[in-house]
């Protein structure tokens, strides 16, 4: 189980600025959702460069949309210089913390706050990395540039340092050696001796991408992240949902207290949670209610 600092928790269930802006003139995409993890960042910015407003939509984990959503405050009244100067650190530093294996949604947030302004500016809308470097990680699309980037930035030293900033080497493993260059040849140009070889590939704890889906242990572990991050909201309500058994892709659940019967506008309460668990985890996931 991850450990969330109250701040992610917080913007996890009451993200801010969420949606899409319809007056948004700037428009930064990163990631996709056949990876696990995609942020589509929407600015507005006025005549003279100032961000006047920002929204997202994100797929991904709690960190992703925590990581939007404080991010898209940050920008609010900065002009585009000084925005550029955010670091994926900073958007992890706002949250209190992020877990070191979720770091990489710090950076898919600084990427597509990049994507966006080179947009506003006339220059392709992706981040820089992209455009000029080299593609490493087939998997999930990272090239030199951004590798090099998260290991200057956040002084990383080990070839699973870089995937839990990038993603890189999370998926097949195919790219993991090609890392260890890099990151040798970064780590010998900053004087520190060199890193060890990569081991044998481990799957990416949340990487879904180009590897048939998430096996039912990832799958697990992705639905109970997500409920005990829904729990604590609904006993806050005098209510609460047990997660019975996860068969598949259905997901049983109890509900209690107030949560029983209850329904939020049209849907009831155990829809909700489907839809949260298809956004969080697997587009096809079923929640059952057990009595
Ligand atoms: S090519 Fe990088 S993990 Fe598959």
């Amino acid at each position: 189980m991850w450990d969330y600092s109250q701040k992610v928790q917080d913007l996890f269930l009451t993200p801010h600025n969420a949606g899409p802006l319809e007056d948004a003139n700037a428009i930064g995409e990163v990631g996709s959702i056949a990876c696990g993890d995609a942020l589509k960042l929407y600015l507005k910015i006025s005549g003279d460069g100032v961000i006047e407003k920002a929204g997202f939509e994100t797929f991904g984990c709690a960190s992703a949309i925590a990581s939007s959503s404080v991010l898209t405050d940050m920008v609010k009244g900065l002009h585009v210089d000084e925005a550029l100067k955010i670091t994926n650190a900073d958007i992890a530093k706002a949250l209190d913390g992020l877990p070191r294996e979720k770091m990489h949604c710090s950076v898919m947030g600084q990427e597509a706050l990049e994507a966006a302004i080179r947009q506003w500016k006339g220059e392709p809308a992706m981040p820089k990395t992209q455009e000029e470097g080299k593609l490493v990680c087939k998997c999930f699309n990272v090239t030199d540039a951004t590798i090099i980037r998260a290991i200057r930035e956040n002084g990383l030293k080990t070839v699973e340092d870089v995937t839990a900033f990038t993603k890189a080497g999370g998926g097949c493993g195919d790219c993991r050696d090609e890392i260890a260059e890099i990151l040798e040849a970064e780590l010998r140009g900053q004087g520190a001796p060199a890193p060890e070889p990569a081991g044998p590939a481990e799957p990416a704890k949340s990487a879904a991408c180009g590897t048939g889906g998430l096996t039912n242990l990832q799958r697990m572990q992705k639905v109970m992240e997500v409920m005990a991050l829904i729990r604590p909201q609904l006993q806050a309500d005098g209510g609460d949902i047990e997660l019975v058994d996860i068969a598949g892709k259905t997901v049983s659940v109890r509900l209690t207290g107030h949560c029983q019967g209850c329904a939020a506008s049209e849907v009831t309460l155990h829809q909700v949670v489907e839809q949260i668990l298809r956004q969080q985890v697997e587009p096809d996931l079923a929640v059952e209610e057990v009595k």
